[in-house]
């Protein structure tokens, strides 16, 4: 998927992965996320996920990256913010306190413009990939974050059923995209209501990755 294809999705609203009312797999599995004192998490390709405000409003301090200047003037819109707008050498940087967002690509930025994580959560982002470009979204989720823990939400299906994205990631591709850095644990395993986009039986899995260090 190239930028314009995310473009072009948030110019037509054509955003069926956004959750209006926000993950419930991240009310209830949140704790992976929040339980670190001082919790700081990085958020990847976050749209304008209502996932923010819930975040913020456990405590975290988030850290979100975005391509669509849209779905980030829609994000702080719908918190009610204004934020600060500066320059980087390579991004655009929205902040209020306790969030700061990214507006650019995700595999241009540096582990000095973000600072340090004590997580990260992606829903709807290593999916969001051609299998192409997983691998390298893996190694630069890990650069960034340094191995923090990390909430992870996939969706798995029959590949072959329909184009992605979301693209169907299994337990298998998550462990040789992640094993080397991190041990993962499958917390929870649940058929999608109604099937993936009105079509296709699939199934959401919520892993915990670990730092292998720990
Ligand atoms: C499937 S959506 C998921 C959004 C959000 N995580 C959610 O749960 O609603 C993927 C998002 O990633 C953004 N995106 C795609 N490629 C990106 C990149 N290289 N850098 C930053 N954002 C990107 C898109 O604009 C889109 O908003």
């Amino acid at each position: 998927m190239d930028h314009a294809f995310w473009h072009s999705k948030w110019q037509n609203n054509h955003i069926a992965f956004h959750e209006p009312q926000g993950s419930p797999l991240l009310v209830a599995h949140h704790p992976v996320l929040t339980a670190p004192p001082s919790p700081r998490v990085l958020v990847p390709l976050c749209g304008k996920t209502r996932d923010i405000g819930y975040l913020l409003s456990k405590g975290c301090e988030v850290v979100g990256v975005e391509l669509s200047e849209l779905a980030i003037n829609q994000l702080f819109d719908e918190l009610g913010e204004s934020p600060e707008i500066t320059q980087t050498q390579t991004h655009k940087r929205y902040s209020i306190p306790g969030l700061t967002v990214f507006e650019g690509d995700f595999f241009a930025l540096q582990r000095d413009d973000i600072g340090a994580v004590t997580g990260v959560y992606d829903r709807a982002a290593l999916i969001a990939l051609p299998a192409s470009m997983r691998g390298q979204y893996a190694q630069q989720v890990n650069k960034l974050s340094g191995g923090a823990e990390q909430l992870l939400i996939c969706v798995d299906y029959k590949q072959a059923d329909m184009p992605g994205p979301p693209f169907a990631v299994s337990t298998d591709e998550v462990t040789a995209l992640y094993a080397p850095h991190y041990s993962i644990t499958l917390l929870a395993s649940e058929d999608v209501a109604g099937k993936l986009k009105g079509k296709v039986p699939a199934c959401n899995q919520v892993y915990r990755l670990s730092s292998q260090t720990e």
